[in-house]
């Protein structure tokens, strides 16, 4: 199976692979396939870079972005199933260049990484009703540890540095707005220092 035959995947195709109870999570926590498909071509600027998902949920950015690609994604995701669930599916269309990590994106090296993927992970912390699921603590207190050390940890990033927003209104330190979509939800940055 391909993502791109007969014709690129949609959203409904790529989510009827996922457990019910992660599909209906979609709508809501997953990029969908056109946004995954469009950041993916800003931040793979060369051959090889290697991108990294901070949150990565059911693999559905890291999966596509990929597959529509040759930079190497990896995701990062602190819940367990979540990452199991996406190395089943990037096996199942035969997505290679592509791996999922369980770990908090707070103990990820990003001086591995060239390129960077973020929507709006921590948001969970702050508004209870928007939760995934009851398996990690959820506390306002993380969201304004998360948000302060990702933003220290990119600001040592080198100049050239591109990163990615997905909704949600963090501003990363010393990176230039080089794009910005209709409603603001997507947002393509550079580092500039
Ligand atoms: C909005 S979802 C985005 C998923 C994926 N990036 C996509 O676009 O399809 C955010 C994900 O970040 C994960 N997450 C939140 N805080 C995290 C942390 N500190 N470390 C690792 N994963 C985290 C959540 O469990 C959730 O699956």
């Amino acid at each position: 199976m391909n993502i791109f035959s007969p014709r690129f995947i949609s959203d409904k195709e790529f989510d009827d692979n996922f457990p019910k109870e992660i599909e209906r999570l979609s709508g809501k926590h997953w990029a969908p396939a056109t946004i995954a498909k469009r950041a993916a071509k800003f931040l793979v600027n060369r051959p090889g870079i290697k991108v990294l998902d901070i949150g990565s949920g059911a693999g559905k950015f890291c999966i596509i972005g990929a597959a529509c690609s040759d930079g190497f994604f990896t995701g990062v995701e602190q819940r367990q199933n979540l990452c199991e669930v996406a190395a089943t599916i990037a096996q199942h269309y035969h997505v290679s260049n592509v791996k999922f990590v369980h770990a908090n994106v707070m103990d990820i090296d990003f001086s591995q990484y060239d390129a960077f993927f973020f929507y709006n992970a921590f948001y969970e912390n702050i508004e209870g009703g928007n939760a995934i699921d009851k398996s990690v603590d959820l506390d306002p207190e993380l969201y304004q540890r998360y948000t302060l050390i990702l933003t220290e940890k990119l600001s040592k990033m080198p100049a050239g540095t591109r990163l990615v927003t997905y909704w949600g209104e963090w501003m990363p330190e010393g990176y230039e707005l080089v794009y910005t979509n209709g409603n603001d939800s997507l947002r393509f940055w550079e580092r500039r220092e």
